[in-house]
């Protein structure tokens, strides 16, 4: 297997199903990784009541995984009475296509090995304390967990399209980077933001990045970062705000974007809405 870049994946592929999920074979995790997976748990636990958003924090003090790396069976059985998703064990990345098809059929795949302690604030591909931790909360809200079956057929579709690029950034901008309007100000209900020990405050707190509300048709033509903070979010003012803008067929919409210019990451635009503009200093233009 190799990444969207080329380079070899980290995960062992050898042994697992035709739609690449395995045993999570829990009880071959050493216990310096559960202790690893205890001080990563303690770090996020302590940011997310400033940071997180009060959906992520409810269910977080409700499933009480920190005491090590936590049994997707155990999880799978609230799971299912909550939303009806499940988690599945997977090596690590999937092929797209095999990905999408898990989300449409309300499956998580969760990446089943921990980073080593080097790696405590930074990896390259995602763990299973960003997969767990991240993305297993959320799938416990309803309406969160809708959209991520919805996304799952629409990259299908988007994919026979030849459209997943544009459908890949409003993944990035929602699921793993996305903010959101709360009574307490605003918070994070991404992924990649609540498993992070850096960006979690940075993407509420700094000054640096811009923050602009949820617009569909302009995260679809906005390119990322995947090696930094991000130099945008986008806000959204709740869950079925992110619902129902993504409820119509996306095929006009792919039509209208294609053969566009995308725009920079650092972007602010006239149509924006403005919650913050950035001022990093050294950003390009
Ligand atoms: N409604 C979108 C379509 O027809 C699918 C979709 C749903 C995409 C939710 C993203 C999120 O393509
Ligand atoms: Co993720």
């Amino acid at each position: 297997m190799t990444g969207e870049t080329g380079h070899k994946l980290r995960g062992d592929y050898s042994r697992m199903r035709p739609d690449y999920t395995v045993d999570q074979e829990w009880d071959a995790y050493a216990p310096a990784q559960h202790e690893l997976w205890r001080r990563l748990y303690r770090r996020q636990e302590s940011l997310v009541p400033k940071y997180a958003c009060p959906e992520f924090i409810e269910v977080l003090e409700r499933l009480d995984f920190g005491a090590g790396i936590p049994r997707f069976d155990v999880t799978n059985e609230k799971l299912a009475r909550a939303t009806n998703w499940q988690l599945v064990a997977v090596p690590g990345l999937l092929p797209d296509l095999t990905f999408f098809e898990h989300l449409a059929n309300r499956r998580f795949p969760v990446t089943v090995w921990l980073r080593e302690p080097e790696e405590f604030d930074y990896i390259v591909e995602p763990d299973i304390f960003h997969d767990f931790f991240g993305h297993a909360p959320m799938l416990f809200n309803p309406v969160f967990a809708d959209y991520m079956q919805a996304y799952g057929r629409g990259a299908i579709k988007a994919h026979a399209l030849g459209a997943i690029e544009m459908l890949a950034r409003l993944y990035w901008y929602t699921v793993e980077f996305g903010l959101i309007e709360t009574p307490k100000g605003i918070r994070t209900y991404g992924a990649g933001i609540l498993s992070s020990g850096g960006e979690i405050a940075y993407c509420v707190d700094s000054p640096n990045p811009n923050r602009i509300g949820f617009d569909l048709l302009r995260i679809m033509q906005t390119r990322y970062k995947i090696d930094t903070f991000q130099e945008t979010y986008f806000v959204i003012r709740d869950f079925g705000q992110l619902f129902d803008a993504t409820e119509p067929d996306f095929t006009p919409y792919y039509e209208q974007l294609r053969g566009r210019e995308p725009h920079a990451p650092s972007a602010v635009l006239a149509t924006d809405k403005v919650y913050h503009r950035g001022v990093a200093p050294q950003r390009a233009a």
